[in-house]
């Protein structure tokens, strides 16, 4: 939480809202395809160690628009979708339909069929319904597809709630203990191709024991796989879910992606040997480590106040670290923007961005426009204690599930997306504008009156 002008790919920020206007989020797509390089070439640096290969599929859930889809399978990644929606904007970015994931818990047959038709690489299967209505996807298309089925592995993965995905009591996925019996059910098709297990043991994960747990736990289910199968499954998905820093205090746990890369090979390399199956060919999904870095919003500050802490509800907790006064500091953007501080209690830093202060550092919390009492942008941080109306804020690491779980609460419209390059900028994704809001609202629509 320093202080000084702000550049961004060498673009002072206030030249951006002054451009794009405020809030604005910020894309460098230089650093977001270098994260891509460097994850790519990690996980598939650590399976060619062992002697098998990698595909990383980029998640396109923690942000996507046509540019951005280009940029990933430009810079060789796969691409994974999980809706109609997120196919639609992954194919009209180009991108080769064999290298397309299609995932989800209730995909529509009209999804599927479309995903089918498109030529997709694989779809995952996420219930015993899916296997049936995939088949006559696959059938009525005259293709075989190829599929892969979830799993929970059954690991608790330390993580929110909301973002744990492996444990049983959740909606996605298979327990592991009924994949021979869903295997069986596959291979009654011949218009599906099994292609392995799919795991994805949940989101923003720093502990690495997890990720090793759920690989040596799928792959302890291969041996049976292929006895059913009468051929070794070829393929192991293990997901994504690799953590970013949000603030400081998380750089510092933060594990490299070339370690979790290698602790995972690893446990790979040693299961397999010890259940004595061929090594399968790897696939991984991360989306916020790659794109989450990426990404800055800038906001402006419209009003301050300070609340004395001493005698008032807040007063003990030691992480106000002994101020005595909070300053909240409200913006012109808020949970609409970013919900993960209302959805996740998420955590983020942020800084003045236009100009150098030497004030001393006040205890702030950024908040919203919003009506709702929840609608906090930064929780806690330490900034100059002369932030004031017509500052511009930076708040970092937004780049991942801000966009892409924003809505348009209280009729603010979304901000527009710029993509900083080589110095210079651009919009990818057009912010809405209140007309655009207004005119969901109908009054003349014709009347549907049943009649029976
Ligand atoms: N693969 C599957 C099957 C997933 O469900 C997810 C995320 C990913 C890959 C990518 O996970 P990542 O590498 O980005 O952690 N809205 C939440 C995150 C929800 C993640 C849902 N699934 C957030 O803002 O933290």
């Amino acid at each position: 939480s320093s202080c000084g002008e702000l550049k961004l790919g060498g673009i002072r920020a206030t030249a951006l809202t002054a451009e794009f206007g405020s809030p604005l989020y910020v894309v460098d797509e230089d650093a977001a395809r270098a994260r891509a390089v460097e994850v790519r070439t990690a996980l598939q640096a650590e399976a060619e160690r062992i002697g098998t290969t990698a595909t990383v599929y980029y998640a396109t859930k923690a942000f996507l628009c046509v540019e951005v889809a280009r940029w990933m399978a430009d810079e060789g990644l796969a691409i994974d979708v999980a809706s109609g929606g997120e196919l639609a904007v992954a194919l009209a970015a180009g991108v080769d339909p064999a290298l397309i994931g299609f995932h989800g818990n209730n995909k529509s047959v009209p999804e599927i069929e479309r995903a089918v038709a498109a030529g997709v690489g694989t779809i995952i299967l996420d219930s015993e319904f899916e296997t049936e209505r995939v088949a006559a996807a696959a059938a009525a298309a005259g293709i075989r597809q190829r599929v892969r089925l979830r799993v929970n592995s059954g690991v608790h993965a330390s993580t929110h709630d909301f973002l744990a995905t492996s444990h049983e009591d959740q909606k996605f996925g298979q327990p592991l203990a009924e994949a021979p019996r869903l295997l069986r059910e596959i291979l009654r098709h011949d218009n599906l191709d099994f292609v392995g297990l799919h795991c994805h043991i949940g989101s923003q994960i720093f502990a690495t024991d997890g990720f090793r747990e759920s690989a040596r736990r799928l792959l302890g289910a291969y041996p049976e796989l292929a006895r059913i199968a009468g051929r070794p499954i070829p393929e192991l998905n293990l997901g994504g879910g690799f953590g970013i820093a949000y603030t400081s205090a998380e750089a510092d746990e933060l594990p490299a992606i070339a370690d979790i890369a290698r602790e995972l090979a690893d446990i790979v390399a040693e299961t397999a040997a010890e259940v004595n199956v061929p090594l399968p060919k790897l696939a991984f999904e991360p989306g916020r480590a790659i794109i989450g870095q990426a990404g800055v919003t800038l906001y402006t500050v419209g009003t301050t106040k300070s609340v004395q802490l001493a005698g008032s509800d807040a007063a003990a907790d030691p992480a106000d670290l002994g101020y005595a006064e909070r300053l909240y500091v409200s913006v012109d953007g808020g949970m609409s923007d970013n919900p993960r501080p209302a959805l996740y209690g998420a955590d983020y830093q942020v800084r003045i961005a236009n100009r150098e202060s030497a004030a001393a550092p006040a205890l702030v919390r950024v908040v919203g426009k919003h009506c709702e009492s929840g609608d906090i942008v930064v929780q806690r941080d330490e900034i100059p204690g002369d932030v004031r109306p017509g500052d511009t804020l930076a708040v970092a690491a937004t780049g991942a599930y801000c966009w892409s779980l924003a809505s348009t609460y209280n009729y603010v419209p979304r901000p527009p997306v710029v993509a900083i390059s080589g110095g210079s900028a651009r919009i990818i994704v057009r912010g809405d504008t209140e007309e655009e809001l207004l005119a969901k609202s109908v009054s003349d629509a014709p009347r549907f009156t049943p009649t029976t």
